[in-house]
């Protein structure tokens, strides 16, 4: 087998930024399993007194997730966030017309904010832009975050917690930009609701961190003029400007597919340059940051989908948008991993889409077992590993085309370096698929550098998935050689994902 060539680079001083921890973020949506009988069901034998799924919440904790996107997506536009709380024999069986699916509010804030609790990560909650507006998402917040002494902290108080669930960040609306999305509006409308409902949020707490709606996707007919508007009417008052990105493999080969970072690199370097130059016209000091809210691959469920909802509807937790990964779509989630990394300046927070059943990395059986896709491992490998700060990968290998990209790098690597424990860890995919690639990373400028572990994942079937019986698509360990004058050689396989640990 041809072997090529690949030089990794890594200087101290050259980084691209701290990674704030919250680009590991994920969520979760009150859609299909996602919630009921994904996180939460009584009665499974895994379930917990409060009828959460201990399987469930194992393979979350692994994960390390620091937040968790709540209660939606498309979801969340219709949202009576009171029909959620308090007793759960008086809460209303509601319509959810976004997912044509009947929600029992079984689960609401408290259900998920203690859930979120165990699951060791933070709620990042959105409120309802799309049918409500201020004064509701205030209500929310006032019940949310405010010790107690007024009508909805009290309420709060009532239905059982006592201490307030102190959330840091709010969403304002999702995809408002959508023609699918409930209450959808022009970004002239969105901008004066959106800076409305912040500057009222803020004057609750000014500590709050807001996330104003960018675009569903890059190829959205509004991008970048959406940005462009919205953030015209909200710069001052919001913190970051949200990005959605679902990639999808239709009609094409699996080299055209692995390329789609370089959309997901013009789609963050837009929004950023978009910022910047609201950011000039305003003369404005701040700099605005970026949250990738919603990434993932999904497109293998799209038919199932649009049966279940025109044909089946209104069902509780039907079976919608569950994506059987493949070990090529394993490959472009570490791909999309090492995209965020490399952008981590300007994108602080970012969000797998979603977490549980719904284009999940974990699935679960109704009376079995919850289990991991292929997709699950890159993302355990860069939460895990990828704390510290991103450095600037100085990277030379060769390139190829594909139908839709030119020049796409045949290998495409991230690292991070954490100063206080003296890991530092290199992300690599090799998305060559005939060929191996001498690998090298030149580390002279982190002198004491030891290679700890090698990780990868590859697999001669680029479309082998995993299932509840087993787990065919995991990763493997190679042998590790010494490095040699600070530089360290290895090779990674055609068509692979790579973890290279070194430490001190
Ligand atoms: O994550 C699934 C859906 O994708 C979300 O509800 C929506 O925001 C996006 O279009």
């Amino acid at each position: 087998m041809p072997t090529k060539k690949a030089i990794l680079s890594l200087y101290r001083d050259f980084a691209v930024a701290p990674i704030d921890e919250r680009l590991y973020g994920s969520f979760i949506e009150h859609l299909g399993r996602a919630v009921y009988g994904g996180v939460y069901q009584p009665g499974h034998p895994a379930a917990d007194s409060d009828g959460f799924r201990g399987d469930v919440l194992e393979l979350i904790r692994d994960l390390h997730v620091p937040v968790i996107r709540y209660p939606g997506g498309n979801f969340v536009s219709n949202y009576f966030w009171e029909d959620g709380v308090g007793p759960a024999e008086s809460r209303p069986r509601r319509l959810d017309i976004a997912w044509r699916s009947t929600e029992p509010n079984l689960v609401g804030i408290g259900e998920f904010a203690r859930w979120c609790e165990k699951a060791g990560a933070e709620v990042m909650m959105a409120v309802n832009l799309g049918t409500r507006g201020v004064t509701d998402a205030c209500n929310l917040l006032e019940y949310c975050n405010h010790p107690g002494g007024s009508l909805y902290s009290d309420m709060r108080v009532s239905h059982g917690a006592k201490e307030p669930y102190s959330i840091k960040t709010w969403c304002l609306g999702n995809e408002l930009d959508g023609s699918w999305q409930v209450g959808h509006k022009t970004a002239e409308e969105y901008g004066r609701l959106a800076c409305q409902t912040a500057k009222a949020m803020k004057m609750f707490d000014p500590d709050i961190e807001l996330v104003a709606c960018g675009s569903s996707s890059s190829t959205t007919q509004t991008f970048p003029q959406w940005e462009s508007t919205v953030l015209g009417h909200t710069y001052d008052c919001v913190d970051y400007i949200s990005l959605h990105q679902y990639y999808g493999k239709r009609g094409e080969d699996t080299a055209n597919f692995l390329a789609k970072t370089v959309n997901m690199e013009y789609f963050i370097k837009t929004v950023a340059a978009t910022c910047d130059y609201v950011k000039a016209k305003k003369r404005s000091k701040k700099t605005m940051m970026l949250s990738f809210d919603e990434w993932n691959v999904w497109y293998h469920s799209n038919q199932t989908d649009d049966d279940i909802m025109k044909n089946r509807p209104w069902q509780v937790a039907p079976a919608l948008i569950e994506d059987h990964y493949t070990f090529e779509d394993a490959l472009l989630v570490g791909l999309m991993l090492i995209t965020l990394l490399k952008n981590c300046d300007r994108v602080r927070m970012a969000c797998l889409a979603q977490l549980v059943n719904v284009i999940a990395p974990i699935m679960t059986e109704p009376d079995g077992p919850a289990w991991v896709q292929p997709t699950y491992f890159p993302f355990l490998h860069v939460s895990n590993y990828g704390r510290g700060t991103s450095l600037r990968p100085v990277l030379s290998c060769g390139k190829h085309d594909t139908r839709d990209f030119t020049d796409v790098s045949d290998v495409d690597a991230a690292a991070v370096y954490d100063e206080e424990s003296g890991a530092l860890t290199v992300f690599a995919v090799n998305r060559d698929l005939e060929n191996n690639a001498e690998f090298r990373v030149d580390l002279r400028g982190f002198p004491g550098m030891r290679p700890v572990e090698h990780i990868f994942m590859a697999s001669d079937d680029l479309t082998a998935r995993n299932c509840a019986a087993g787990c065919a698509v995991r990763p493997q360990r190679s042998v590790v050689s010494p490095m040699d004058g600070g530089v360290y050689d290895c090779v990674i396989k055609k068509a692979s994902w790579n973890v290279l640990r070194f430490s001190k």
